[in-house]
């Protein structure tokens, strides 16, 4: 589950430790709400974010080694990540996830909702002991953020009226605002300056908005066996994403598909083919590379190093997982 791991080489044996430490965070207070938590953590991910933070770091210490607080950011982006998913999961009535059942399939959806926000909590207890209030207002602002793009996303659905402003709003406060503000965070506890700091925030928010529009075609064109999670889940829950949204452009009978919220047989398969034979994937494509392009001239604006170097790269990793 880990197929960028080559690729962060400078800051692999980082991510040993935060492994080892994220299950040790989470306490055990109550037997099994850790076991719920420890579930996900233990079936891994990718870690990007953690990564992002840690190259962040080294990448703006530079000759200095990284501190503790700045391990203890990457290891709270990933607690209140792996939160938003165990709540997004209940929401998505999704079975799967990093390749294992999810946690409310296992252990029901009141024990996920308690995971996730036993996680948020322990995540927030963690960051407040950073003693750094600049941190605590960006990281905070996050667990706002996932909560505000959940519920516009609830909202919004099978809503053809959906712009594309709108969705990268949702897609922002979903997935862009964790890696930006905690990109930003790492800056910070580094002491930048405030304009390396606001490129920080940059790279973050468009590397993250290409993030969610791959995965948002991913949904499209991949198998849940190479995801780990359900694939085609997307339209048929009337979450109308990036390839929808250019599709419906084109594709006139496409709205009354989805408005009618695919209740006739043969729907959905429709909906689909439509999808697929219009230039809704090709230019989500060109949308998600135009993003990556605005991440990368952002941390361009950082001294070269190895890690920066890295994150570069992880702009190109992220558009390579389309092919
Ligand atoms: C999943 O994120 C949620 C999205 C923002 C699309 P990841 O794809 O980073 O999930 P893991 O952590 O690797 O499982
Ligand atoms: C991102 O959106 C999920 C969160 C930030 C919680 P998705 O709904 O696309 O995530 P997946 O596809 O379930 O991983
Ligand atoms: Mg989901
Ligand atoms: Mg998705």
């Amino acid at each position: 589950m880990t197929p960028a791991t080559s690729l962060f080489s400078p800051v692999e044996a980082d991510l040993q430790i935060l492994a080892d430490n994220l299950k040790q965070l989470v306490g055990n207070r109550h037997p099994i709400l850790y076991a719920a938590a420890e579930h996900l953590f233990g079936a891994g991910g990718k870690r990007i974010r953690p990564a992002i933070v840690l190259l962040i770091s080294r990448a703006t210490m530079q000759e200095q080694e990284i501190t503790p607080r700045h391990r203890r950011l990457a290891e709270i982006t990933e607690m209140i990540h792996t939160a938003s998913l165990v709540h997004d999961d209940v929401v998505d009535e999704s079975e799967i996830r990093r390749g294992v059942p999810t946690v409310h399939s296992l252990f029901g959806n009141r024990i996920a909702v308690l995971a996730g926000d036993f996680l948020f909590a322990q995540s927030s207890w963690y960051l407040a002991n950073l003693d750094c209030l600049e941190v605590v207002k960006l990281l905070s602002e996050v667990i706002m953020d996932l909560a505000t793009g959940e519920i516009q996303q609830g909202l919004n659905r099978f809503d053809t009226n959906t712009s594309l402003d709108i969705y990268s709003q949702k897609s922002y406060y979903k997935t862009a605002s964790l890696i930006a503000n905690s990109s930003k965070a790492a800056g910070v506890l580094s002491d930048v300056s405030v304009e390396v700091a606001e490129n920080l925030y940059n790279y973050g928010r468009h590397l993250g908005l290409a993030f969610q529009i791959v995965d948002d075609i991913l949904d499209f064109t991949s198998s849940s066996d190479t995801l780990g999670k359900p694939a085609g889940s997307d339209l048929k829950s009337g979450n109308l994403t990036a390839p929808v949204l250019f599709a419906l452009e084109e594709q006139p009978y496409l709205e009354v598909l989805i408005e009618r919220e695919f209740a006739q047989e043969g729907d959905l398969d429709q909906a689909m083919s439509l999808i697929k034979n219009s230039q809704g994937i090709q230019r989500s494509r060109e949308l998600a590379t135009d993003h990556a392009k605005i991440a990368v001239e952002n941390i361009e604006a950082i001294a070269p190093s190895p890690s920066r170097q890295t994150l570069i790269n992880l702009a190109n990793y992220v558009l390579s997982r389309l092919y």
